[in-house]
């Protein structure tokens, strides 16, 4: 009996322990979103790298040049969200990094040029509701292999659900920890919140502008007060006053569309307002998505492209005595530009392309 007892009381204590092991334990830091890379300042010399880890723990990576990462940089304040700007770094070159205290594997970026060359970027957005579809996009995205990427809004169903972005994260994993992104916020983004958090973005992060080579790009906010005499009118026409001249390329992004042949129509908000301002400054290409296809059009001497395929349910098009080409299917665009002449060719996922357009340098 009395040596029965000291077994229970052993077993007890074993089982005991073993449980205290267990809740106590807390669980490895793991990688949840990216790492995933922005330019929220000079692309020529840096480069933003963002994470979110399950649990929070300081930041840490190391980067350098390719097998000699001997720099690195830290946040030592514990979180689960990092941006970490990379700065100092030499135009035109590829890096390698690579998080630290997570089991992360080397990725790389390369920097934007300072010396005039060739480059290629892509523009796609309507990512939403359909992961699965998203994926097919980014699989041919990836294939091309641009030096940049450009959203145009509605990342995921609703934005102010913090775990929904899960889908947009982990269907953009094959290019984001090796192409920067850039966001433009679109009305299923709902607030600001959790679209700021997650996205590192220059400017006001309300609306930007940034530069590649002689190219020059502005990034409009439909969801906040772009009528004339509002804040971001005031701003949009003297940046595209001031800039229309200096580039030899100047590409406008919008989420909502300025004239469309889906059934929601142009939009009468955005034609009172900004289109007067695309009439008289002339951008080489108003880019838009919103409207769940892609249809290009030329109106009063500026070239209007919808590209709303990148995965959110499409919607049905009928072309207008203005469209050059109109289709709903899962696309993106590829922009080339080479020295004074750019081409922008629509992409299906299967990688044929139905339309292109041949644009000349401006200057
Ligand atoms: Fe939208």
């Amino acid at each position: 009996m009395k040596k029965n007892i000291i077994i229970l009381t052993f077993l007890v204590g074993l089982i005991s322990l073993a449980l205290a092991g267990s809740f106590g334990k807390q669980p490895k830091p793991a990688i949840q979103k990216g790492p995933y890379l922005s330019w929220d300042d000079d692309p020529q010399t840096t480069m933003t790298v963002s994470w979110e880890t399950n649990i929070p723990i300081a930041g840490k990576l190391a980067y350098g040049p390719r097998g000699k990462m001997n720099y690195i940089l830290r946040n030592d304040q514990a979180g689960t969200l990092h941006h970490l700007r990379i700065k100092d770094l030499k135009p035109d070159t590829r890096y390698y990094y690579q998080l630290l205290n997570l089991s992360a594997p080397v990725c790389s970026f390369k920097t934007a040029p300072k010396e005039p060359r060739d480059f290629k970027f892509v523009i796609y957005g309507d990512t939403r509701t359909f992961p699965e579809q998203h994926k097919k996009v980014i699989a041919a995205v990836t294939q091309y292999n641009p030096e940049f990427l450009i959203h145009t809004g509605d990342y995921i169903q609703d934005g102010r659900i913090w775990a929904m972005w899960q889908e947009f994260f982990d269907a953009s994993r094959p290019f984001s920890s090796f192409i920067p992104l850039y966001t433009v916020i679109g009305n299923h983004e709902r607030t600001y919140d959790n679209y700021v958090k997650l996205f590192a973005l220059p400017g006001n992060e309300r609306w930007y502008a940034f530069d590649y080579l002689n190219a020059h790009f502005i990034i409009l906010n439909n969801e906040e007060d772009y009528q004339k005499g509002s804040e971001q009118y005031r701003w949009f026409e003297a940046e595209i006053k001031r800039t229309r001249p200096m580039y030899k390329w100047l590409f406008v992004l919008q989420h909502r569309q300025t004239y469309s042949s889906g059934k929601r129509g142009s939009d009468q908000d955005i034609l009172e307002n900004l289109e007067p301002l695309f009439r008289k400054y002339r951008p080489d290409v108003v880019f838009c998505g919103h409207e769940h296809f892609y249809e290009r059009q030329r109106r009063n001497g500026v070239n209007y492209i919808i590209t709303g395929g990148g995965g959110a349910p499409l919607y049905e098009v009928n072309p207008g005595d203005s469209t050059f080409h109109a289709e709903s299917s899962l696309h993106y665009c590829q922009i080339e530009v080479r020295d004074s002449t750019a081409k922008v060719r629509m992409v299906r996922v299967d990688g044929s392309s139905p339309d292109s357009l041949v644009l000349k340098a401006a200057r």
